[in-house]
C-alpha cells in the first residue's frame, strides 16, 4: 500500500479527514479502504461538486417560465386524441418486435429509500391474489408481446432485457432471477449490468464516512445509465444483436407496459430518435416534472423550477398549457444512444439530492440524521432530451399505464403498495368488463361497473389477469364474455379461477 501517495492526493483535495480514524482499522479494514481511496479521482469529484452546486443554486435562483413552450401538437401521439392510429402503431410496433429489432431496458438501480426494503425493489410483492412479484409482471409481459408478434407475423422473436442494478443490488437481483428460471425467458436474453457508485458529500464538499473505514456511496442517479452503456459495453451487445430500437422505463411502474408496440410504432413512424411516454397533467401543483421545450430544445422541467401563475396556464382546449407529466418512459434509437454514449455524456451535469446520510462524528460515534446533512449526486434519465434531432412525446392514460411504487404503505397514503395493487387490479376489471364479463357480488346480485357515489372509497373488486394470458386487454373476449364472476377472480395460463355462475 503507498499510502504516502493517497495522503498526498487527499491533501491536495482537501479530503484528508478520510484518515483520521487509520490507526484505529484493523489491517483488512485498512486494505478495503485503501482500495476504495485508490480507485477515485478526487479532483474529478471537487468538480463535480462544484458545478453540481453551481447548477442547482442556479435553478433556485432563476424562474424559466418565460422560455418555456408546450409540445407542439405535430411531435404529439395521444392515445385519446389520435385513437384512429392506434392500430397501425401497434401494428409497425409488432412488425419491429417480430424482427427482433426491439430491446427494453430496465432501471433497477434505486436503493428504495422511501419504500424502506432492504432488496431490491423490483423483488416487492404488493399482495396481489398471485403474489407476483414486479419482476416477475414484467417478465410474463415480454414473454406475452413475444408471442403475440410471433402470432401476427409466423416467427419467434426475441425481447432482450438489459437490466440496470448498482453495486449494492447486482448479486441479489441476479440471484434472484436465478432462483425462478428467469421467469421463462432464455437466460442469455437476460443482461444485467451495473452502474456507476459517487461518494455522499456534505454541504462544503467533503466526502461522508459512514463507518470509520467506509466512505458513504451511491448510485449516480438513473442517468448513469449512459456512461453505464458504454462502459459496460451494452451498446456493443445491442448492436450485436441487431437492436435499433430500445424502451427505458423503470422498475416500480406497476402497470408499464414493457416494450409497448404502439408506443414503439409511434416513434419509429414520426422518426424520432428520442421519445417520452407521458400522462396528462391536470392538477397545476401537482409536483411532476413536465416535458416541454426551452429556447427551442426539449427537457423535463420540475414544478419547483416554474411560477404557480405558469403551472396554471391553460390552452385553448381547457387543458393545461404545460400538460406532459413525465413518467421516466422513453424510447430511443440505437444510433441517438450511440452519440450520447460517445460524445454528450461526459458534458451532463449531476443534480444535487440534498439527503440524510448516516455517519459516524470526529469521535467515530454513528449518527443517523433526522434532517438533510449532505448531497448525493445524480444525473437523470431525461437529461440528453436536449440532443435530440426528432423528439416525440406519446400521451397516455395514467389509470391504464402508471402507478409508482414509492412509499411504504400508511393511511392516505400516495404511490404505495395499496395504490400499486389497487391500481393493477382495477385495470383488469375493466379489461373483463370491456370483454363483455360482469362481476356479481355473494348474493348474485350484479354489480354495477361505474360504482354509486357512496361506493367509490370502498376497495376495488378482486381481479386479476395474468400477463402471459393478456399483455394488454386483448383476447379476453372468448373466456369472459356473457360470464359472471364473483369477486376474486384471477385468469391465469391454467385457467379461469372463482367463476361462479355462467350466463347471468
Ligand atoms: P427514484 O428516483 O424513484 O428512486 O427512481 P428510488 O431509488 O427507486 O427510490 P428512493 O428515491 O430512494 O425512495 C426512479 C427509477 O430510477 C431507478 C430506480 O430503480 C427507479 O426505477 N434508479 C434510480 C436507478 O436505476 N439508478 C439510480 O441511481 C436511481
Amino acid at each position: 500500500m503507498d499510502m504516502r501517495m493517497i495522503r498526498e492526493k487527499l491533501a491536495e483535495a482537501g479530503q484528508v479527514h478520510l484518515l483520521q480514524f487509520w490507526g484505529e482499522l484493523s489491517e483488512v479494514e485498512q486494505t478495503e479502504l485503501y482500495l476504495q481511496l485508490q480507485s477515485m479521482d478526487f479532483q474529478e469529484l471537487n468538480s463535480f461538486f462544484q458545478n453540481a452546486m453551481k447548477v442547482s443554486g442556479h435553478i433556485k435562483e432563476e424562474k424559466i417560465d418565460e422560455k418555456m413552450e408546450p409540445v407542439p401538437r405535430e411531435a404529439l401521439g395521444s392515445v385519446t386524441r389520435d385513437r384512429d392510429m392506434l392500430k397501425e402503431w401497434q401494428e409497425e410496433g409488432l412488425l419491429h418486435i417480430s424482427q427482433n429489432k426491439v430491446a427494453v431496458l430496465l432501471l433497477a438501480g434505486g436503493q428504495g429509500t422511501r419504500l424502506g426494503v432492504s432488496y431490491p425493489k423490483g423483488i416487492y410483492d404488493v399482495g396481489l391474489p398471485s403474489h407476483k412479484t414486479l419482476f416477475q409482471i414484467q417478465a410474463e409481459r415480454i414473454l406475452k408481446l413475444e408471442r403475440l408478434a410471433e402470432e401476427r407475423h409466423n416467427v419467434k422473436s426475441t425481447i432482450p432485457w438489459y437490466i440496470m442494478v448498482s453495486g449494492r443490488t447486482m448479486e441479489s437481483t441476479k440471484g434472484f432471477f436465478a432462483q425462478h428460471n428467469y421467469f421463462g425467458l432464455k437466460k442469455e436474453n437476460v443482461v444485467f449490468f451495473q452502474q456507476g457508485m459517487l461518494p455522499a458529500m456534505d454541504f462544503n464538499g467533503k466526502l461522508i464516512l459512514e463507518e470509520k473505514g467506509k466512505l458513504s456511496m451511491a448510485p449516480d442517479g438513473n442517468g448513469g445509465l449512459y456512461r453505464a452503456l458504454g462502459t459496460q459495453k451494452i451498446v456493443d451487445n445491442m448492436e450485436g444483436r441487431g437492436i435499433k430500437y430500445i424502451h427505458v422505463y423503470c422498475v416500480d411502474n406497476i402497470l408499464v407496459k414493457v416494450a409497448d408496440p404502439t408506443f414503439i410504432g409511434f416513434c419509429v413512424k414520426k422518426g424520432g430518435d428520442c421519445g417520452a411516454k407521458v400522462v396528462e397533467k391536470t392538477n397545476p401543483t401537482e409536483p411532476v416534472g413536465v416535458v416541454c421545450k426551452v429556447e427551442g430544445k426539449y427537457q423535463v422541467v420540475e414544478y419547483s423550477e416554474i411560477t404557480l401563475a405558469t403551472a396554471e396556464k391553460r390552452s385553448l382546449d381547457g387543458r393545461l398549457m404545460f400538460s406532459a407529466g413525465n413518467i421516466a418512459n422513453h424510447f430511443f434509437t440505437l444510433s441517438f444512444l450511440k452519440d450520447i454514449v460517445q460524445i454528450h455524456e461526459p458534458r451532463l451535469q449531476h443534480h444535487v439530492a440534498q439527503k440524510k446520510i448516516q455517519h459516524v462524528d470526529s469521535k467515530g460515534q454513528l449518527i443517523k440524521p433526522d434532517k438533510p446533512n449532505g448531497i448525493k449526486m445524480e444525473k437523470f434519465v431525461f437529461d440528453i432530451f436536449q440532443f435530440a434531432k426528432t423528439f416525440v412525446v406519446y400521451e397516455v392514460l395514467r389509470e391504464d399505464e402508471f402507478s409508482p411504487l414509492k412509499n411504504a404503505d400508511s393511511q392516505d397514503g400516495k404511490d404505495n403498495p395499496t395504490t400499486a395493487r389497487h391500481a393493477l387490479m382495477s385495470l383488469h376489471h375493466r379489461w373483463v368488463l370491456t370483454a363483455g364479463g360482469h362481476f356479481i357480488d355473494e348474493n348474485g346480485t350484479k354489480i354495477p361497473a361505474i360504482p354509486s357515489l357512496k361506493d367509490v372509497t370502498d376497495l376495488p373488486i378482486k381481479c386479476e389477469i395474468s400477463p402471459l394470458v393478456s399483455y394488454a386487454g386483448e383476447g379476453l373476449e372468448k373466456m369472459v364474455s356473457g360470464q359472471a364472476f364473483c369477486p376474486p377472480l384471477v385468469i391465469d395460463e391454467t385457467g379461469i379461477h372463482q367463476l361462479v355462475k355462467n350466463g347471468l
